[in-house]
C-alpha cells in the first residue's frame, strides 16, 4: 500500500452549538478512528469499506458530491472536490468508530480521506479541518461548525483541546489519570441532516444579525431581539436534548463514582459523556458505551 492515513473521532466535554457562533468548545480526540489505506490511482477513487455493502467509485474531478451513491461516498467526494485532486486512490476504509453515534465518524472519514489524498503536503492541520468542514456541507448540506474536524486534525495525546472558534486558537489541556471519560449511546440514532441542527444555526445567525457576535453579547442586549425563540437560542436555552438523553444523564448522575454527565455533540439523540472515577464504567447493561482516551490527531502511518 502506498498510503495509510488515520483520523480520530472526538467527544466534546463542554460547549455545544457554540462553535458556529464563534464560541468556545472543549473536545478531545479519542483513540477510536478511521483508517484509509490504498495505492495511488490516476483520475479515480475506488474505496471499499469494511462497514458498508457498496464500494465508492468516483471519477475525478468530482462535480456534485451530494449526488454520489452510495451515500458514504459523498464524504469522500466532498473532500476530493474541495482538494481538487487529480490523483485518487484505490483502497479501503476501516473504522472502529460507531457511525451515527455523535462521535464524529464523518469528520474522521473526511480528515482521513484528505490525508490519504495528500492534503498534508499543501495544507496545515487547520486548513485540512476547514477542507473537511466544507466537504461535510457539500456532502450533506449540514452547515456544521469546525469543532469536529479541528479536534480530529489537531488532537493531542493525553489532552483535551480548548478551541476558540473566533480565533481558531487551540490550547491543549492535560486530561489527568484521575478521571475516566465514558461515552454512552442513548440508543436514539440520528443524522444531523434530518435534525433541527441547521435551524438552530440559522436562529443563532438571526440573533447575531440583531445584537452582533453572540460571543460578545450581553444578556441585556438580547432584549432587542423580537422573536422569542431566537432570543432563547441567543441565551443558549437550546432545546437539543431529548427525554431519553435527559433520563440517561439523570441516571448517570446518581451512580457512585460519576463526577458529572451531559449530552455530547449536536444532541437530538446520540451520546452522553460521563466523567468518572478511574475504573468506574457506568454504562447501563442495555446501552453501548466506550471508555475513551484523549488521543493524538490525524496522521499518516
Ligand atoms: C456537531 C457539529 C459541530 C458542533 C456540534 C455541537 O457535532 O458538527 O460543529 O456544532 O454538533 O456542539
Amino acid at each position: 500500500m502506498d498510503i495509510r492515513a488515520w483520523a480520530p473521532g472526538r467527544v466534546n466535554l463542554i460547549g455545544e452549538h457554540t462553535d458556529y457562533s464563534g464560541g468556545l468548545v472543549f473536545p478531545m480526540a479519542i483513540q477510536l478512528g478511521t483508517t484509509v489505506e490504498g495505492d495511488l490511482l490516476d483520475g479515480e477513487i475506488r474505496l471499499r469499506s469494511d462497514d458498508q455493502p457498496d464500494p465508492v467509485h468516483l471519477t475525478l474531478p468530482v462535480v456534485d458530491p451530494a449526488a454520489v451513491t452510495p451515500r458514504w461516498g459523498r464524504y469522500v467526494a466532498g473532500v476530493a472536490s474541495e482538494l481538487a485532486v487529480e490523483t485518487g486512490l484505490d483502497g479501503r476504509v476501516s473504522s472502529d468508530l460507531p457511525a451515527g453515534a455523535g462521535l464524529s465518524s464523518s469528520a474522521a472519514l473526511e480528515v482521513s480521506v484528505a490525508l490519504a489524498l495528500g492534503a498534508a503536503d499543501e495544507y496545515s492541520p487547520d486548513a485540512i479541518a476547514a477542507v473537511a468542514q466544507r466537504a461535510e456541507f457539500a456532502a450533506t448540506g449540514v452547515p456544521c461548525g469546525i469543532m469536529d474536524q479541528l479536534a480530529s486534525a489537531r488532537g493531542v495525546a493525553g489532552h483535551a483541546l480548548r478551541i476558540d472558534c473566533t480565533t481558531f486558537e487551540v490550547t491543549a489541556v492535560p486530561v489527568g489519570d484521575d478521571v475516566a471519560v465514558v461515552v454512552i449511546h442513548s440508543g436514539q440514532e440520528r443524522q444531523l441532516a434530518d435534525s433541527a441542527y441547521a435551524e438552530r444555526r440559522a436562529q443563532c445567525e438571526a440573533a447575531a444579525a440583531v445584537v452582533g457576535p453572540l460571543r460578545q453579547a450581553t444578556l441585556e442586549s438580547l432584549d432587542a431581539i423580537d422573536d422569542p425563540v431566537v432570543a432563547r437560542r441567543a441565551r443558549h436555552d437550546f432545546d437539543v436534548s431529548t427525554p431519553v438523553l435527559d433520563e440517561l444523564v439523570e441516571h448517570l448522575r446518581s451512580v457512585d463514582g460519576v463526577y458529572g454527565a451531559r449530552l455530547t455533540g449536536a444532541g437530538f439523540g446520540g451520546c452522553v459523556v460521563a466523567l468518572c472515577r478511574p475504573g468506574v464504567n457506568p454504562t447501563p447493561p442495555s446501552r453501548r458505551g466506550w471508555v475513551v482516551r484523549p488521543s493524538a490527531g490525524a496522521h499518516l502511518r
